[in-house]
């Protein structure tokens, strides 16, 4: 039986390596029904809303999607942006992708970070004598994407309530009693048990499937004490019952900051909360090839959402000859088809991708270290359009 996928383009460069992927998909013999759903910066000016009920009844019905980049802008531009009829009505924007998230509970978000042999922007570091050494990095990050930091309750200025319940609590009274409430902005940190248990479980399974004997929580229950801390209580007892052979490590997020610039390989399974996971999941991304390279999946109870970390990009949206680097979009689609149960199609198109980043024949701009520009593709990088080519091209040669 086909598969219905659903695909949501969205804004700026978006469409473009959305296009890239769907070539891939097709070389590599997925047959699928692609509906395209809505989504982004147009729907906000046009109707008010850049999450249309349309898309989510399409992601509702499908189960599975899959994600360009979107582009939101600060307030007044949101404002200043929408239609003048819908103008004085009282719409507020909201990024379509938290409203995603939230909606649809997609509550885990996988980054893999795996460097392709010979990328020139794979870390290297000096060895003994000046020798220059390049491991191999292969780390998934598995960040909360709910709740915590990003889960959006938050307050300048108190209602009497929340004041009051922040004065039950003797550190806020001997610490910030002080501050005039219109002074005050508080952003709260919430992690529940069933969310923190189901991100440190996908951690564990993660490492399981391996053959890996640890994993790293890596937050910082030293301090942050009630919500760290439950997370890694949680995967202490998780592991003690159900993962006897996968030792749990604690890594401060500062620490491991410093630690992914030294022996990143020694890291294959970190697991955060909403902040840490996206500072940590970036910092381990720009060690393999930065926003070019990086994918992610979010995944719900129900469903699932594929998509390159990177956004829009909307300078260059509109280019001649596209140039930005298509891989992080068809390494989404690859997370996409494990997740599907098409991993032999997943694990061909990495095969393609390996190939072409190792023979350095095609390579986007980025991989070049150019700065983004029209005429880098007159200085020797490949166009958006010809590294998806190269990928189908490499597909036929691997097994
Ligand atoms: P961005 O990720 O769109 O671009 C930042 C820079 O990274 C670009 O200028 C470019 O140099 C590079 N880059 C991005 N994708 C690339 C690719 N595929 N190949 C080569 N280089 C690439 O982030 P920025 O500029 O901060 O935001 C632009 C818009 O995207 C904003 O409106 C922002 O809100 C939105 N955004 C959307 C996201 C999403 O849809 N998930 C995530 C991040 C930002
Ligand atoms: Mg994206």
């Amino acid at each position: 039986m086909k598969r219905t996928i659903v695909t949501m383009p969205g804004d700026g460069i978006g469409p473009l390596v959305m296009k890239e992927a769907l070539k891939v998909l097709s070389a590599v013999g997925f047959e699928a029904d692609y509906v395209h759903g809505d989504i982004g910066w147009e729907f906000w000016k046009k109707e008010g809303n850049a999450l249309p009920q349309r898309t989510i009844d399409l992601l509702e019905k499908h189960k599975v999607a899959l994600f360009g980049a979107i582009t939101s802008k600060p307030k007044a531009a949101a404002d200043d942006e929408l239609d003048s009829s819908l103008k004085g009505k009282g719409l507020t924007y909201y990024s379509p992708i938290v409203t995603m998230r939230q909606h649809f509970g997609l509550d885990i978000c996988i980054r893999p970070c795996r460097s392709f042999k010979g990328n020139p922007l794979n870390f290297v570091r000096r060895g003994p004598g000046g020798t220059v050494v390049e491991p191999l990095i292969d780390t998934v990050i598995f960040r909360q994407n709910t709740e915590g930091l990003y889960g959006c309750v938050e307050w300048t200025n108190p209602p009497d309530q929340v004041y009051d319940a922040l004065m039950t609590h003797k550190k806020f009274r001997e610490n910030f009693a002080w501050c005039p409430r219109p002074e005050l902005a508080v952003s709260t940190r919430i992690f529940t048990k069933k969310y923190t248990s189901r991100i440190v479980k996908a951690g564990f399974e993660n490492a399981k499937e391996r053959g890996l004997d640890a994993i790293y929580i890596c937050e910082k229950p030293n301090v942050i004490r009630e919500t760290s801390g439950m997370m890694l209580k949680v995967a202490q007892e998780m592991g003690k019952a159900e993962y006897p052979g996968i030792k749990v490590n604690d890594v401060n997020i500062d620490a491991m900051m410093m630690w992914l610039t030294k022996n990143p390989e020694d890291y294959k399974v970190i697991v955060s909360g909403n902040m840490f996971g996206d500072i940590v999941s970036d910092g381990f991304a720009g060690l393999v090839g930065g926003l070019g390279f990086a994918c992610s999946a979010n995944l719900g109870e129900t469903v699932s959402v594929f998509e390159p970390t990177h956004g829009s990009a909307p300078k260059y949206a509109d280019y001649p000859v596209s140039i930005v680097n298509p891989i992080a979009m068809i390494l989404a689609a690859c997370m996409m088809l494990d997740h599907i149960g098409e991993n032999e199609k997943a694990s061909k198109i990495r095969a393609a991708v390996s190939l072409v980043v190792e023979e350095g024949k095609v390579r986007c701009y980025d991989m070049l270290k150019l700065r983004g520009a029209p005429d880098v593709v007159n200085q020797g990088a490949a166009s958006t359009h010809e590294m998806g080519d190269a990928v189908v091209e490499a597909l036929k040669r691997v097994r």
